[in-house]
Order: C-alpha cells, then sequence, then structure tokens
C-alpha cells in the first residue's frame, strides 16, 4: 500500500509517505528562507516522498525558537516561501506550511525578552522554555495571536502551499492552552475541557476564513499529555486531580479530534507528550550530552536557564543518564495505535508519526486501517532514498536511523543532519555529509550580472605572485 495513491480533498498524495516537520537554522537571520532550505526540502522531494511538511514556521514575529528557523509573520517571507514551494511541486511533491507558536516553550532567543514567557497563566517549568516564569496572557494578547495565526495560514496559501498545518501538540501556544496543568484560567480560555479548547477553536476559525473552505487545514495534535514523562516523574495521584499534573490523557484529546471535524480539519496528524524534546514524539534514546550543549547554550538568558545547565554539569553523566534516560522507552510506531483511535473516532485521514523505519511496519500500518499516510523525519534525515529502498522491496537501508536523538537536539544549535556517528566510517564523512545538507541548490540559477574576471589565486601568499595577481 506504500505506493498507493490516496486523496483529502483536492489534494492528490502520489503514495502514503510523507516527510514529517524537520525544523533546523536554515533561514537569514531575519528569518527568510535561504537557499540552504529549498535545497533541504528539495533532496525529499526528488527522493519521492509524497508531501513535505515544513518545519514550524512562526506566525509571531518576536517569539523565535530558535535563531535562523523560518517565519511566516510577515508578508514579506511569502516570495522566498514561494519560489522554495515551486521547486518542491516541480518534483511531483506537495507542500504543507506548519504554522505555530511556541508560546512560553521559546527556548532560545537573542535577547532575553518577556514575550518569550507568554503562555496561558502564570508558572514555572524547568524543563521547557528559558523564562524564568511563565506570564498569563492578557486577552489582548490572546486576540493578536488567533490574528497571526490567521494571516500566517493566508501568506501560505499565497505562498503557493497545498495545505496548512496548526501546531496544537509539542507544549507550544496551543497545546499549554489544551493542558490543564498549564492552563489555569477562569476565563472563556479555561477552567473546563470546553474552555481550554476555546483557542484551538478560534485559531482553526481564523484560518480557516483566511485560506477559504476548500485550502487543505490539518492540526498536529498530541494523543496524550504524559508531563514529566520526559524526566519519569510518576505522581502519586489518582483521579481528578490527576490531569491537573499529568495534562490530558487521550479520552480528552479524541474529544478534541471530534470537535476539530466538527469544525471543518481535514485531517489529524497524530503526535505524542508535551514539550520538545519528549519521548511520545521522538521515541529512542535520551540525548544527554547535546541536552547539555544546548543548555550551556541558552544558560545567560535567564536564572533558570543557569540553574538547568549547573545542574547538567555538575551532577554526573551516569546518574543523569539514568534520571533522565528511564522515560525514554518508547520505540518503533510509537503513537501508531493512538493514531487508529482519532482514526476511529473522528472518521478523518489521520497521519501516524513516530519511529517509522521498516518497510513491513510501514505497510502493516497503512494495511492495518491504522492510519492514511505516514511520516517520517528523521529516518528520512539518515536516509533520503528511503522511499527507493521500500520500492526495491527491502525491510530497511543498510545504515538505518538509530532513533539516538543527536540531530533532534543539535538542530537548535549546528547545521541539521544525521550526527549518529554509528552511522558513519570516520567523523570527516559525517562532517562531508552534514556540511553536504546546507549547500546551495545543485543547480544554481544564472546569476543576473557577468561575474568579474576571478584572478589566478594559486601564486597566493607567494609575494609577488600575490601582488602582480592583485593587479591584474
Ligand atoms: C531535527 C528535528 C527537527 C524537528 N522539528 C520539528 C518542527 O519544527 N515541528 C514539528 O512539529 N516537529 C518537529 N520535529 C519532530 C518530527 O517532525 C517528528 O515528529 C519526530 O522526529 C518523530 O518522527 P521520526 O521518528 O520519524 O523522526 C523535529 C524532529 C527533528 C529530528
Amino acid at each position: 500500500m506504500i505506493f498507493e495513491p490516496f486523496s483529502i480533498g483536492d489534494v492528490a498524495f502520489k503514495n502514503r509517505v510523507i516527510r514529517s516537520s524537520i525544523g533546523g537554522r536554515t533561514a537569514y537571520y531575519d528569518g527568510t528562507v535561504s537557499d540552504a532550505w529549498k535545497n533541504f526540502e528539495l533532496r525529499f522531494a526528488r527522493n519521492g516522498v509524497a508531501a513535505i511538511v515544513s518545519a514550524t514556521l512562526n506566525v509571531n514575529p518576536v517569539r523565535w525558537s530558535p535563531l535562523e528557523y523560518p517565519q511566516i509573520s510577515h508578508d514579506k517571507f511569502v516570495r522566498p516561501l514561494a519560489e522554495a514551494i515551486h521547486a518542491v511541486h516541480a518534483e511531483g511533491c506537495r507542500y504543507v506550511i506548519q504554522i505555530g507558536d511556541g508560546g512560553s516553550h521559546v527556548q532560545t532567543s537573542l535577547f532575553s525578552q518577556p514575550q518569550d514567557g507568554y503562555g496561558p497563566s502564570p508558572g514555572f517549568d524547568l524543563l521547557f522554555g528559558y523564562r524564568s516564569r511563565r506570564t498569563g496572557m492578557t486577552l489582548a494578547d490572546i486576540e493578536q495571536a488567533v490574528h497571526e495565526f490567521g494571516q500566517a495560514a493566508r501568506r501560505a496559501r499565497e505562498a503557493g502551499a497545498d495545505g496548512v498545518e496548526i501546531t496544537a501538540s509539542k507544549g507550544y501556544l496551543i497545546h499549554q492552552f489544551l493542558n490543564p496543568a498549564v492552563n489555569r484560567r477562569r476565563d472563556r480560555y479555561g477552567g473546563s475541557v470546553e474552555r481550554r479548547f476555546q483557542l484551538l477553536r478560534e485559531v482553526v476559525g481564523s484560518v480557516r476564513r483566511q485560506v477559504g473552505p476548500d485550502f487543505l487545514l490539518g492540526v498536529r495534535i498530541s494523543a496524550w499529555d504524559r508531563n514529566y514523562q520526559p524526566v519519569n516523574v510518576r505522581w502519586p495521584v489518582t483521579w481528578p486531580l490527576r490531569e491537573f499534573v499529568r495534562g490530558n490523557d487521550i479520552g480528552t484529546y479524541l474529544r478534541y479530534g471530534r470537535w476539530l471535524r466538527d469544525l471543518g480539519v481535514d485531517y489529524l496528524h497524530v503526535s505524542n507528550g508535551y514539550g520538545f524534546i519528549n519521548p511520545g514524539e521522538t521515541p529512542g534514546r535520551f540525548p544527554l550530552d547535546e541536552v547539555r550543549q544546548f543548555a550551556n547554550s541558552t544558560r545567560h538568558l535567564s536564572a533558570k536557564a543557569a540553574v538547568r545547565a549547573t545542574i547538567l554539569n555538575v551532577l554526573p553523566k551516569v546518574l543523569l543518564d539514568r534520571l533522565l534516560g528511564i522515560g525514554w522507552t518508547t520505540g518503533e510506531a510509537a503513537n501508531l495505535g493512538d493514531a487508529r483511535r482519532f482514526r476511529e473516532e473522528t472518521g478523518l485521514p489521520v497521519i501516524a508519526n513516530g519511529g517509522f523505519q521498516r518497510r513491513s511496519l510501514v505497510e502493516e500500518a497503512l494495511t492495518s486501517g491504522a492510519c492514511d499516510l505516514v511520516s517520517m523525519a528523521r529516518p528520512l534525515l539518515a536516509n533520503p532514498g528511503l522511499l527507493e529502498v521500500f520500492r526495491q522491496g527491502r525491510e530497511s537501508p543498510a545504515r538505518p536511523c538509530t532513533f539516538c536523538n543527536r540531530c533532534t537536539v543539535r538542530t537548535t544549535l549546528f547545521p541539521l543532519g544525521c550526527y549518529e556517528p554509528l552511522r558513519f566510517d570516520s567523523d570527516a564523512e559525517m562532517e562531508a555529509q552534514i556540511l553536504d545538507w546546507s549547500a546551495r541548490p545543485d543547480v544554481p540559477e544564472p546569476l543576473p550580472w557577468d561575474p568579474p574576471a576571478v584572478a589566478d589565486l594559486s601564486t597566493v601568499g607567494s609575494g609577488d605572485g600575490h601582488r602582480a595577481g592583485r593587479r591584474e
């Protein structure tokens, strides 16, 4: 079934494999997508995936996470996006733009700023976000956020995307409003299951108004919150208090799924867990070294970030690995069972995500009716030609992704690529591949001017020859 076409509304997918969001530092510092970004996306399109879901593009002009991630918060970003999408379309690949707002989970910033701590209500979170305290948003802030989502969706359509996907997962702003442990409001945006859904309801309405009734609209949703699963805290509390520390369970999210269907959402992209990174979303190993690197790079931003970095540096690695790594027990196709429940409950097309790499597993996920499409991130980052491997009837590539999660955290600091040494013969080979991922497009467009003749530099550094070269 992997190579059978599938349609959602007017959008036809040539097969069932989608490149899941992979965010990286591939935009210019102002958030405009660069040639490196275009090249990155093109690689997946050329290797045959049916569609690409973009990285989470920021809808808010000041809340970035992290720097050099693409923005869609202003009309000036539309044209470069349109050029890249046009190139992807030329490869027969669909393009869906994912739009999001990090809220209080913004992890990095050029300078520390209050807006990076905005969430549904005041609070403290040691794991996610760099601001020491979360600040409750005013009604005007919320209205502005809804407006920004709508405008971002309009831009996605103007850029020629085939669809737009709203980020209601990852612990981002909308997810914070859905999560009862984080949203303690007592107004129309909090206090009950219905009211915590209000922000998402308004965002969907705003997006739909901007893109029109026929444009593909999806929502990336978590099936469980399991707050603090990343550090495996087992809360000794029982219902009814449980949801106020652990967050929502799948029962609530299935209700939300039905409400989203009734609001006219076209598909659900099912993920898991609360916050990025967490073992529900990126199953595999806890990347302690990388988390330390990240904590050290942000320690200057707040007292909390400094304390976090100190804890991670002072405690011995063995202890931290044990403590932080225990919750990381999720494995292959981690969210497939949940995806099936969403599909059954809502009747909507469902994309399953998280830990797919083996051909038989993808095939089984599709033929068993658990999902309609499968999306992959790390396995395609490791082996962009994975679909060809499947087409040849092979189970997996020679050097598969190990789900080490090094890429997942390093992407905030370094170029996007696979950082698993076990997959390469040498560090030099690994570095060459990483740098190639961020190279200029393979076929540079002709320059609109005649480049000046390049002097012979072979004699550079040899005294007279150097000067002679310059005189020429
Ligand atoms: C480097 C990297 C960047 C990611 N960036 C995003 C992102 O911007 N938005 C998002 O929703 N998910 C993001 N994810 C999560 C992936 O889309 C995907 O859900 C996750 O990696 C699990 O799928 P996989 O097992 O196929 O990798 C990212 C993952 C990685 C590894």
